[in-house]
């Protein structure tokens, strides 16, 4: 590996996630406002851009890498991207993967499996029709659950990302598991986290996972699994069949120690922590200095990348950030 990327904290960035688009077709309350307004097209990095940026990572180590959003699927040319960082697999990448809200994903599923994708994140907060409408504002999940069965049957591997909201869907996370345990999907529950505004109060809506844990553990067998992906979460397997729980509480048990990931936006902009303002401008970096303008700039940012996010919810706590989940890739 050439100049390997290490922080001052003496970790390692083996994991990289893209935020390929800003944009998204639903508009989850606990994300974005009603009235989120986005970048404009010119402002965003080209195809070839964000893979020659993608590819000099991988050149400096990075193994894993996410592409997120916004929705990825909403973005014109993401099949072409998806084919050429498959490209990567097995020459210094390991994995590559996704992050979807699913609406699009029975349409794509089957190109990215032939791109080398083994499997996806599909975020869904609930498999009620009504609430599903309601907390995503224009969802229909029958749509999106067909895209969870089209990515199934094409092969991909599914784990659904479920954001825990005390008064929303408290009572559908133990059914929720059930049905990730007999349809062979995985589960990852996660803490909701105060990024950008939103037109409704956090602190209402917060739900700790470690009481969600304690009632889990009451209705099925959790057997702590060391499984690694390179992500924040923990696991436990569940009933002894090939499901995981994961667990994702940046509020209720820290997990920056073992960070290893930066962030690349749409626009080109390296955070280096999802609840900093710290970024680097790599695409300036690229466009006035070429690959060794872009390692300069990637290594002011490591040294800039902090110890650790300060999340927290409650009376009176604004946003960590000003930015949103969707601008940073989560
Ligand atoms: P796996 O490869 O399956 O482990 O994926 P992942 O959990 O890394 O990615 P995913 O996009 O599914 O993210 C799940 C949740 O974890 C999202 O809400 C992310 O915002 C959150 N997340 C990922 N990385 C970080 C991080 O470094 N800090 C915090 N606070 N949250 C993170
Ligand atoms: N806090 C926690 N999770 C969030 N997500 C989006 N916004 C937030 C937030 N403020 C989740 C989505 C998706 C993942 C990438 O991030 O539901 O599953
Ligand atoms: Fe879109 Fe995901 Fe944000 Fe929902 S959480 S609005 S699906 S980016």
């Amino acid at each position: 590996v050439d100049r390997p990327l290490v922080d001052r904290h003496q970790r390692t960035i083996k994991y990289l996630r893209i935020s390929v688009t800003d944009r998204c077709d639903l508009r989850c309350r606990y994300c974005m406002s009603e009235a989120m307004t986005f970048l404009p097209r010119a402002k965003l990095l080209s195809l070839d851009e964000i893979a020659i940026i993608a590819e000099r990572f991988i050149a400096r180590g990075v193994t894993k890498i996410r592409l997120s959003g916004g929705e990825p699927l909403v973005r014109r040319d993401v099949g072409d991207l998806v084919k050429r960082l498959g490209g990567n697999l097995g020459r210094g990448l390991e994995e590559l993967t996704m992050t979807t809200n699913g609406t699009r994903l029975a349409e794509h599923a089957p190109a990215m499996v032939d791109a080398g994708i083994r499997r996806v994140n599909v975020s869904m907060d609930s498999r009620d029709p009504e609430r599903f409408r309601y907390i995503t504002r224009h969802g229909d999940v029958a749509q999106v659950i067909g895209g969870i069965m089209a990515a199934r049957d094409a092969g991909l591997a599914i784990k659904i990302n479920m954001v825990a909201l005390k008064g929303f869907n408290e009572d559908e996370i133990a059914p929720m598991l059930a049905w990730c345990r007999d349809e062979g999907f995985d589960l990852s529950l996660i803490e909701t986290m105060p990024l950008g505004a939103i037109d409704e109060d956090r602190t209402d809506r917060f739900l700790p996972l470690t009481g969600v844990f304690r009632d889990l553990e009451t209705r099925f067998r959790l057997e702590r699994d060391s499984y690694k992906t390179g992500g924040p979460a923990r696991y436990w397997n569940v009933d002894g069949t090939g499901t995981r729980l994961g667990l994702i509480s940046p509020l209720t048990a820290n997990f920056c120690e073992g960070c290893n990931r930066v962030r690349l936006t749409t626009e080109g902009k390296l955070y280096l922590c999802l609840g900093h303002d710290d970024q680097v401008d790599l695409k300036g970096a690229l466009r006035d200095g070429g690959i060794a303008g872009l390692d300069e700039a990637i290594d002011a940012g490591l040294y800039a990348k902090p110890k650790r996010h300060d999340f927290r919810i409650g009376e009176g706590e604004g946003p960590a950030v000003a930015r949103h989940m969707s601008v940073t890739g989560g």
